[in-house]
């Protein structure tokens, strides 16, 4: 059986009692409307601690467009369901004022090196500074040994490592591959809202994705976005926001694959009026 916990101190000292017997602790923190993407970081958190919280928590100071937050789904009883099989231990279900008790302003301004001011960053003012609050928040009340992360947020996790980095949190962050539906869309509680043809249709995001990873080495770094933001547009209803090769460390812009040890190209695209985000990373050398 689930436990279900919605107050913070009641959670943070059954974390410390198990950490006390010599036990781990994993951590997903989640937005809820759960999907395979999530269920799979529950798995993998299963299967390296022994306790596994998960949160369900929509963290309204991480939406920049209030009609966004509005919208977001909250399927708490079906989210329960999904977990059952992964065998997670707890959901931390907290309200609004149990996460944010002296208002929402508190926490939110946490030093993100800039790495909050590029791509989601530039076209959501505000978005990272919301999630860092919130993360930190999460990690302040579960402490966990492992906190697990997808890639198909790079810019999050980056973001969420530098800060435990940063603020020398006792945590370390997993990262877990891409969960894809069967066309190749990136998993998102998002897909829910595109129409079954757009939803369909949306595996040309990660069919260029290939095209530009496949490309890398013979073309220069502006043909390559070029061309995947020109295949992304020539596809209705499909507006794509940006295509850009960054440094997967920095998140800055890079000119020269042959140069660089860790590249990622990441995209953002419109469709049904939903925002859908990927990547794929080019070139990863230690
Ligand atoms: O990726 C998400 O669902 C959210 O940004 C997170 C990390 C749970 C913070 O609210």
């Amino acid at each position: 059986m689930i436990r279900i916990i919605e107050q913070a101190s009641e959670l943070n000292s059954l974390v410390n009692a198990t950490k006390k017997t010599g036990l781990s602790v994993g951590f997903v923190p989640t937005m809820g409307a759960l999907h395979k993407g999530h269920l799979t970081l529950v798995k993998k958190a299963k299967k390296e601690n022994d306790l596994v919280i998960v949160s369900i928590f929509v963290n309204p100071t991480q939406f920049n467009d209030k009609k966004d937050l509005d919208k977001y789904p909250r399927t708490l009883e079906n989210d329960l369901v999904l977990l059952k099989p992964t065998s997670a231990d707890i959901v931390f279900s907290p309200s609004v004022s149990e996460v944010y008790p002296h208002g929402d302003l508190i926490g939110a301004d946490i030093d993100l090196g800039g790495l909050d001011t590029y791509m989601e960053g530039a076209f959501r003012p505000g978005h990272f500074k919301g999630v860092a609050q919130v993360v930190k928040r999460l990690l302040d009340i579960v402490t966990p040994d492992r906190l697990y992360m997808g890639q198909k947020d790079f810019q999050q996790f980056t973001i969420i490592q530098y800060m435990i980095d940063k603020l020398k949190m006792d945590t370390i962050l997993v990262v877990c591959p891409i969960i894809r539906e069967t066309n190749g869309l990136a998993m998102s509680s998002r897909n829910e809202r595109l129409s079954a043809l757009t939803r369909k249709k949306a595996g040309i995001i990660y069919r260029t994705l290939l095209t530009v990873k496949n490309n890398c080495n013979i073309s220069s770094i502006v043909e390559l976005e070029q061309y995947g933001m020109k295949r992304l547009a020539a596809l209705s209803p499909f507006e794509p926001e940006y295509l850009t090769i960054v440094d997967g460390n920095t998140l800055t812009p890079v000119t020269d694959i042959a140069a660089t040890n860790y590249a990622v190209a990441c995209v953002a695209v419109w469709a049904d009026g939903v925002r859908l985000i990927d990547n794929i990373i080019l070139k990863k050398e230690n």
